[in-house]
């Protein structure tokens, strides 16, 4: 597991100042000891479903500190009592950004993107044939700064070629609002485009520079067929459904099972049977349902109730 706040458009490593706290816990500028980690970590559980470990201490600690200084709080109890505050709602949203865990890529577990193409689009294709507006519904559950949702578009423009003829979405949701909005806007660094075959990169990012260092931006066509949208998988969800298929990638990992549990249960009320899901390279459905068959390296179809 990884914990990189890192998403590419910013790929630029912790700085000094970080490193330091993180690895010099003695010469910390604000005390913060366990009841300040119980208390933060027991708020994410409820908030998010995310469990973090306690060995996240010093993870914690360095993401949090930069934001007592930018409020002026003396303390971690200051900041404890902020969040518990009337006025504690917004820092709550703060809170969950600066803790939850983004790293991504374009083409993250290629073989996904394969299976997507030779299987959902060609069976979608087989079932729709005679329709004037073939369906297809995608869904990136959790999926932080955009690359997952782009790559998808990606793969559906390069194998249907009439796709604008058809009635295809693609949602894209995430509970860290700053990542919603990252995605919606659709400009990276150039060097994480390295990941994009060179053909698709070539046909759907264009070079821009809105900084120092160079930029790509993603081409309309893409972006026409996605939704973004903000929302925690541990809330109720606004839409119903069905879908021809729901990525949901090394999300999972941070919740406990019986987090896992209801997000694959509700996943399976939107999934019927002959569509698939894709799960992160370290997560499985072991355990945790019996309505799906594996069907390649964590890649599962839905096969019943
Ligand atoms: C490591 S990223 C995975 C991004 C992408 N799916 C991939 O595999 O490249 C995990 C994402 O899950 C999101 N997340 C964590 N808890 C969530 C929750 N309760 N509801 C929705 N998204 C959540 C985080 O904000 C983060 O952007």
């Amino acid at each position: 597991m990884d914990d990189s706040k890192t998403p590419p458009s910013a790929a630029k490593g912790r700085n000094l100042r970080d490193q330091l706290e993180t690895s010099t816990p003695g010469r910390r500028e604000f005390n913060f000891d366990r009841k300040h980690f119980d208390f933060i970590a027991g708020l994410l559980y409820k908030l998010a479903g995310i469990s973090l470990a306690p060995h996240k201490i010093e993870m914690m600690y360095s993401r949090l500190a930069r934001r007592l200084r930018e409020l002026n709080l003396k303390d971690f109890d200051a900041y404890c009592a902020l969040v518990e505050s009337e006025k504690g709602e917004a820092e709550i949203r703060f809170l969950v950004n600066a803790l939850t865990t983004n790293l991504t890529s374009f083409f993250r577990e290629h073989h996904h993107f394969d299976h997507l193409a030779k299987t959902v689009l060609a069976a979608v294709k087989m079932s729709q044939v005679q329709s004037g507006q073939p369906r297809l519904r995608i869904w990136s559950a959790g999926c932080s700064s955009g690359p997952e949702p782009y790559t998808i578009a990606m793969v559906l423009c390069a194998n249907i070629p009439d796709i604008r003829r058809w009635d295809a979405r693609i949602l894209a949701t995430d509970i860290d609002t700053h990542m919603v909005d990252t995605a919606r806007r659709g400009v990276y660094a150039a060097e994480s485009a390295k990941t994009i075959p060179t053909e698709l990169r070539d046909r759907f990012t264009k070079p821009i520079r809105t900084g120092s260092e160079p930029e790509i931006t993603m081409a309309d066509e893409l972006r026409r067929l996605i939704t973004f949208k903000p929302l925690n998988l541990l809330e109720p969800w606004p839409m119903s459904g069905p879908f021809d298929a729901i990525f949901c990638r090394n999300v999972l990992i941070y919740f406990d099972r019986p987090g896992r549990t209801t997000v694959i249960e509700k996943f399976s009320t939107l999934l019927p049977p002959e569509s698939f899901l894709y799960l992160g390279h370290s997560e499985s459905l072991y355990g945790v349902s019996s309505g799906f068959a594996q069907v390649g390296s964590t890649i599962y179809r839905r096969t019943g109730p």
